[in-house]
């Protein structure tokens, strides 16, 4: 099927059931990273100097209001999480950022519109360093994205991320040829019933309530390659090698260092590199990746980056402006009166310095397309 990169202008709801609707994509889109408002009761407001202030004061233009009650909060997310659904792939997955106060809740609504099988991760996002926190209690330094998928099928490319193992005390013996290793056991919780992972190798069971991780042909290649190391009481362990982890990274766990960006163009912005992270592990080349709370565009950023295509929504034309600076090859498909939006003119404002790496401008800062009127 054909489509098109695409910023819509309006109420998500009305957005979501465009899509349904109008572009008839049930079914059609492979990823979804949702960074609804989190019910923080407050207004977060942009001033026009925005390289140097993004705040939640008094002052500046309103870039989007955040008042809920707890209530009318679940019911505005659960609506628009019910037409999301319906708008993914059998093979498609959710994430949703949200922080501490409302994530339990959210949880909970999660559960009720995907299916609480259908939950995948509860990842802890590190958002900033440690602050001197005036209440009494631990300071926050963290918010949390729910990770769930349509079906058990979704598409799943596991991220690695790079170690750093010089220093790494796990790694104290070396081998004849100086290479520094450590080893790890070659068994598993859990019994089989009948595998073969659960059957004598060498003359020795598993630890009782543990399998081989390898069936007994396996042990054997490994072991002929010297790969275990026996201990004095002929216990088997596995050789791991640094250079081979270094080379290949580790798989990435839950818990997240992705701290908000310092240069953020945009209130709650997030960090480019966290969703380039989420769009490559839940996504491959050509999928089309949904951002129903689009903010500054930071998903579609990265989902252009990596050569998927992308739709993003946001009712704030702040948010929509900033979009169309940063953004390109798109079609603006505005749902509200587009009067609000700034004229193309944010041409004038692309010509400006600003403090973000030019890395990013280079990629971000093509010639605006599409732009009706
Ligand atoms: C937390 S911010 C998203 C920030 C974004 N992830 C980024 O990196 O820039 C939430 C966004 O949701 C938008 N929003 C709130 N209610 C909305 C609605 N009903 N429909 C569309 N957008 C909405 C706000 O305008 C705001 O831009």
């Amino acid at each position: 099927m054909e489509y098109d990169n695409r910023i819509i202008y309006g109420d998500n709801l009305e957005g979501l059931r465009y899509l349904l609707t109008e572009l008839n994509l049930a079914g059609s889109v492979r990823l979804i990273y949702a960074d609804p408002p989190y019910g923080t009761n407050q207004t977060f407001t942009i001033t026009e100097d925005r390289q140097a202030t993004i705040s939640r004061a008094r002052n500046g233009r309103i870039a989007y209001a955040d008042k809920y009650s707890r209530k009318e909060y679940l019911e505005f997310l659960g609506r628009r999480l019910e037409l999301m659904r319906e708008l993914l792939a059998d093979d498609g997955s959710i994430y949703l950022h949200i922080d501490l106060k409302m994530g339990h809740y959210v949880k909970c609504l999660m559960d009720d519109v995907f299916g609480g099988d259908r939950f995948i991760n509860d990842i802890t996002r590190v958002k900033c360093n440690p602050k001197n926190f005036q209440r009494k209690g631990y300071g926050n330094t963290k918010d949390i994205i729910l990770f769930y998928s349509k079906t058990p099928e979704y598409v799943w490319n596991h991220p690695r991320e790079a170690i750093d193992i010089e220093k790494d005390p796990r790694f104290k013996n070396a081998d004849k040829d100086g290479r520094r290793y450590t080893t790890t056991p070659l068994h598993a919780p859990g019994e089989t019933a009948n595998g073969r992972t659960g059957r004598k190798w060498r003359g020795m069971l598993p630890p009782p309530g543990r399998h081989w991780r390898y069936p007994p042909d396996e042990l054997d290649r490994l072991d002929d390659l010297g790969l275990i190391e026996w201990s004095s009481t002929g216990n088997p362990r596995k050789k791991i090698f640094a250079d081979e982890v270094k080379r290949r990274g580790v798989k990435v766990q839950d818990v997240w260092v992705f701290k908000d960006p310092q240069n953020a163009i945009y209130p709650t912005e997030k960090n480019l590199s966290m969703l380039r992270r989420i769009v490559g592990a839940s996504s491959n080349e050509g999928d089309l990746v949904l951002d129903p709370f689009c903010g500054a565009g930071t998903t579609l950023k990265a989902a252009g980056v990596l050569d998927r295509r992308w739709i993003g929504i946001d009712a704030s034309p702040i948010a929509v402006d900033l979009c169309r600076e940063t953004l390109h090859d798109y079609d603006l498909i505005p749902l509200c009166a587009d009067n609000a939006l700034s004229e193309a003119g944010s041409n004038e404002r692309m010509g400006q310095e600003d403090s973000r790496t030019s890395t990013t401008k280079r990629l971000f800062r093509p010639p605006l397309r599409n732009i009706p009127g």
